[in-house]
């Protein structure tokens, strides 16, 4: 069931809206940041809410890549793989990641703690190579920065 907290988010964004399904993907996000993750079962409380079917709805949230169908960590590491992080060593930084935590791209470390997902630029490109975990952004990346930045999320 969805909580009358994130029923009332919900509503809130219909008036930004022309029809009730289009507040789809603001409703997926809402739930997501109370719930971690859209599960199946969350999936068809927000369809059923917006009149739509799970499957229209699964489509939409297959389609963007940041709702998250299956349970992630507690923090989203998102690693930057466009052009200009690829020049100023992106390799090197998701590999330090990967090493750190344990796991290849697309995984959850086993504390549960961090998915490390690939992202398109972040918009930081004077600062890279760079990354987001969750919503906070980190530029001008090296190994030692990365041990630095992690151990604040430990
Ligand atoms: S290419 Fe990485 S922030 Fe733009």
């Amino acid at each position: 069931m969805l909580t009358a907290e994130e029923k009332k988010e919900i509503v809130a964004e219909f008036p930004r809206y022309e029809q009730k399904r289009a507040v789809c993907v603001e409703a997926l996000k809402i739930v997501q940041r109370h719930r971690g993750w859209v599960s199946d079962d969350t999936l068809s409380e927000v369809a059923e809410f917006l009149k739509m079917s799970p499957a229209e709805l699964d489509a939409v949230a297959t389609f963007y890549n940041l709702i998250f169908r299956k349970p992630v960590g507690k923090h989203i590491i998102l690693v930057c793989d466009s052009v200009s992080c690829w020049i100023m060593g992106y390799e090197h930084i998701r590999q330090h990641l990967q090493d750190r935590l344990g796991i290849l791209l697309g995984e959850t470390s086993a504390d549960g703690l961090f998915t490390l997902l690939p992202i398109v630029c972040l918009g930081a490109c004077d600062q890279a190579p760079a990354m987001m975990i969750d919503d906070r952004l980190y530029g001008n990346l090296d190994p030692v920065k990365i041990d630095e930045i992690l151990s604040t999320y430990r």
